[in-house]
């Protein structure tokens, strides 16, 4: 089975602006990307969605971090169910689009300690994968063993998948075309970088990454940690060689060439194990 994870940014699907809004028509294409792809490719190809919070996940998450501290069965009941929101809808258009997909609650598939996944039930997406039916997970809040409950992360959850199904790669759809020396929203002169090695030992555990990048890439409502944590999470979770292409799903047809082939402009991150 040739695994394929596929992320989508919460700021490709959501308006990050506007509370609880989907961007219907792009999500619509990106169905319609996914399906023409998926045809182009044999059926040992299987494909795993897992999608962001964005204006599901992250003004609510900042509310309650804003205001508690830290979050606790409130956060976690109304975070739960507003993610659970956004998957269903998700899901239930693809299967209008005709895909095979069904969208399955993250908070019930891992536990976390310290914000890091630390157990994982995966029998119900491999089950999936093996019947063809494209599972979706996404960002949630997670039951953490140190901490009560806590964020857990798509970018977390695409790392962890990618590493326990071997993928053959890893697929960031965000809303910019990879990873900048700087935020290229705010600062022109930013230039993308082609390419992040992280080279990590399967001794014990240390890694080292090619190329740092500024830390104010990181948007303030973003709970998660922005684009630079795609790179830790796949340095954290990787025990195998892993290949990540960070590109721009706001673009027509970025989605499909990247699972049939690879994104035109992107950063490519490569894990390799030493
Ligand atoms: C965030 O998940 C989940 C919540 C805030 C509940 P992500 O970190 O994967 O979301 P995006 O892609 O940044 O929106």
């Amino acid at each position: 089975m040739n695994v394929i994870v596929l992320k989508l940014g919460g700021s490709v699907i959501t308006d990050k602006n506007v509370e609880n809004s989907i961007k219907w028509g792009v999500l619509k294409r990106i169905g319609n990307e996914i399906k023409s792809a998926l045809q182009h490719l044999s059926g040992n190809t299987k494909l795993i969605i897992v999608h962001g919070g964005g204006s599901f996940g992250h003004p609510l998450a900042s509310k309650f971090k804003r205001i508690k501290g830290y979050y606790d069965s409130e956060a976690f009941i109304a975070i739960r169910e507003n993610m659970n929101t956004l998957a269903s809808i998700i899901s239930l258009l693809l299967s209008c689009l005709g895909l095979k997909a069904s969208h399955f609650q993250s908070s019930s598939l891992f536990i976390l300690n310290k914000g890091r996944i630390v157990k994982a039930f995966l029998d119900p997406i491999t089950y999936s994968l093996e019947n063809d039916i494209i599972p979706i997970l996404y960002g949630d809040i997670a039951v953490d063993l140190s901490r009560g409950y806590d964020i857990l992360s798509g970018d977390s959850i695409v790392a962890y998948l990618a590493n326990y199904y071997n993928a053959i790669k890893i697929l960031y759809a965000t809303d910019v075309d990879g990873v900048y020396t700087d935020n290229p929203k705010v600062n022109p002169l930013a230039k993308r970088i082609e390419r992040i090695i992280i080279v990590k030992s399967s001794i014990d555990g240390k890694y080292t990454i090619s190329t740092r990048v500024k830390g104010d890439i990181i948007p303030h409502m973003d709970v998660t940690g922005g684009i630079y944590r795609k790179i830790l999470d796949l340095a954290q979770y990787a025990r195998r060689d892993l290949i990540a292409y960070i590109f721009n799903g706001l673009i027509e047809g970025n989605i499909f060439r990247a699972i049939i082939n690879k994104p035109e402009e992107c950063t490519v991150v490569e894990v390799k194990m030493r």
